[in-house]
């Protein structure tokens, strides 16, 4: 194997089809020595930085036997080394024998290989051929990424050693074959997710492809009846509900904090309502549990009629009743297996997804340090306070902080709360350590508007802070709409245009938003959301030119001219009203 051409490029503006496009493709081929170092090679540059540069993709190899099959393919002989934009064009380093993982010395440098290329439309204008992207997928001869293990020199002509092969010995051609085309195949994407060295980008794709085999495998049964088995009163205002199934068949697993969609028959509704429970018990039990407030009407509207499905649950279902539900989903939950420090933050009916969570790290006996920090008016309406009492007596690494607003006359503070007044970041602060704990908050939008942001003020990274609403979803930075922030960014932007037209907003879809909900929050709007996974839809919008195609199933279809935005991505460009 040997390096036969070194090829840099800074990135420059190009017009295309009208617009004016900034790429790092057109590299040239430099002669002598440089260095490669964490980020890339000396001189060279990446216009588009979400989906090229970082350290997973610091040099993109490309092996010559390539060329002469492209020329073969396309008739064409005009092709320079560079010419498909990698930057070390090789010879012997075919994508069916190399494996991901595997590490190299080239001249001064110790590399391994971290991805596959994702090719993006700027290969077509290089090539000169429109969406020769996709006729490159199609080959499986996409070239991969290095990662910089030891930063060194290199120069053409230096010799390509083998130092370690990866033990999962899964192709570069086979890992891509595997994220592209063979997307039922969960057991190589197990296998793939044990490479160390796979950067994050195809990682969280392996890893969401699971988690939605979990789901959504079940989801494709459609409803299911679940009875009502028990119910057991919490505090004044919030009971739970145990939920088995008719047919006795095991119930599809969750994740702790994920919520349950059901449709609800009530007597004397025009229609059944849509509503969505977190699940307040642990994954891995032979029942389901909500734990469910009753909605009173609003303070200031004391004569509207209270909350339907809460009330009906209170009121009117009583064991042996059915229920119609959906498989759990949901975006906020918690890895169980995870080590980091965690604080779960909640304020009254809140608490359900963490009790979830805080039952998942006891059961797991791993030990992972946890503060359930709560809020509730008083006793009253503190749910659950005695099992989490006894979980933090039983176990060292349970935390548990209680705050009242209001106590009651007879409650006694250090005996039935810890303190009086609301759960805040400053009480956060005092209690938990400085650095590398995940929060996980719940609340009413003001408790969450105030922890969020006080966190952020106090220097929680804002990754580390992770946050579901039972309502309407809205902003929680004064000022600011970003509200949500996406994931890694894996792929360039296409050429499929999204017009968000109330805004004045526009841009090109890039794979990477996952949903036109995470598109428009990374434009900086903030479209109003609650569930995020097509239930109850409240990110419904009109769209009034193009088609879009729903990433997740929703659970009712809106109208030809509207669109559930959180759980659809453009199939065409689009004009959305938002
Ligand atoms: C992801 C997620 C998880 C959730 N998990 C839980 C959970 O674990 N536990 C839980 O208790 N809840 C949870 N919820 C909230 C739950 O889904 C319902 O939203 C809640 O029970 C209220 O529904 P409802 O049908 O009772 O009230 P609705 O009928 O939807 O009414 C809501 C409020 O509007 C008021 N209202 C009615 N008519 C009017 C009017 N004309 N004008 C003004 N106001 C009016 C009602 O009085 C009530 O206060 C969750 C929500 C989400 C999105
Ligand atoms: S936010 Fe609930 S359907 Fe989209």
């Amino acid at each position: 194997m040997k390096l036969l051409s070194v090829n840099v490029s800074r990135p420059r503006e190009i017009s295309h089809d009208g617009k004016t496009v900034r790429t790092g493709i057109f590299k040239q081929r430099i002669e002598g020595r440089v260095m490669l170092r964490e980020l890339n090679i000396e001189g060279d540059g990446q216009a588009d930085l979400v989906g090229h540069g970082g350290i997973y993709k610091a040099a993109y190899v490309y092996s010559v036997e390539n060329y002469r099959y492209w020329e073969n393919e396309l008739g064409r002989s005009d092709c320079a080394f560079g010419q498909f934009g990698e930057n070390f064009t090789v010879e012997g380093m075919l994508d069916d024998d190399i494996h991901v993982g595997d590490t190299f010395r080239i001249g001064g440098t110790l590399v391994e290989v971290t991805q596959p290329r994702v090719p993006c439309f700027k290969l077509g204008i290089r090539m000169g051929i429109p969406g020769f992207e996709h006729v490159l997928l199609s080959s499986n001869r996409m070239g991969f990424y290095l990662r910089v293990l030891e930063e060194g020199e290199v120069g053409a002509g230096d010799a390509i050693e083998p130092v370690d092969v990866d033990p999962e010995c899964m192709s570069v051609a086979e890992v891509n074959n595997l994220l592209y085309f063979d997307l039922g195949n969960l057991e190589d994407a197990r296998k793939a997710l044990r490479i160390k060295a796979l950067s994050p980008g195809w990682r969280g794709s392996f890893e969401n492809r699971l988690a939605k085999a979990e789901i959504s495998g079940k989801t494709a049964e459609g409803f299911r009846t679940l009875i009502v088995d028990r119910i057991e009163r919490e505090s004044e205002n919030i009971s739970s509900f145990y939920l088995l199934p008719e047919d006795g068949k095991k119930l599809p697993p969750f994740m702790p904090g994920q919520f349950l969609p059901m449709r609800l028959d009530i007597p004397g509704e025009p229609k059944p309502l849509n509503r969505t429970y977190s699940l307040s018990d642990r994954p891995g039990r032979d029942y389901y549990r909500l734990t469910i407030k009753r909605e009173p009407p609003p303070k200031d509207r004391p004569n509207t009629p209270p909350g339907r499905s809460s009330n009906y649950f209170h009121d009117r279902l009583k064991p042996g009743a059915r229920l119609r539900v959906r498989s759990p989903r949901g975006k906020f939950y918690l890895d169980p297996k995870g080590a980091s420090p965690v604080a779960l933050v909640s304020a009254g009916v809140g608490l359900t997804p963490m009790i979830s969570m805080l039952n998942a790290i006891v059961e797991t006996g791993a030990e992972r340090p946890v503060w359930f920090v709560h809020g509730a008016r008083n006793g009253a309406e503190h749910a659950m306070g005695a099992h989490v009492r006894r979980l933090a007596n039983e176990n060292d690494f349970v935390h548990s902080y209680i705050r009242y607003s209001r106590p009651a006359p007879e409650e006694m503070e250090g005996r039935d709360y810890d303190s009086e007044g609301h759960v805040d970041a400053a009480l956060l602060e005092r209690l938990l350590p400085e650095e590398g704990v995940d929060y996980y908050l719940c609340g009413p939008t003001p408790f969450l508007k105030s922890v969020f942001i006080g966190l952020l003020a106090g220097g929680v990274a804002e990754e580390r802070i992770h946050f579901e609403f039972f309502g309407p979803a809205s902003s929680l930075r004064e000022g600011d709409d970003a509200g949500v922030s996406g994931g890694d960014c894996v792929d360039c932007s296409t050429e499929i245009e999204v017009t968000f037209k109330r805004s004045g907003v526009t841009g090109n879809w890039n794979p990477s938003f996952g949903t036109l909900l995470d598109m428009a929050e990374k434009l900086g709007l903030s479209p109003a959301y609650s569930c995020r996974s097509g239930i109850c839809q409240t990110c419904i919008c009109s769209i009034e030119d193009g088609e879009v195609e729903y990433v997740e199933e929703p659970l009712d279809l809106p109208d030809d001219d509207a669109v559930l935005i959180c759980c659809s991505k453009p199939k065409t460009d689009v004009v959305i009203d938002v």
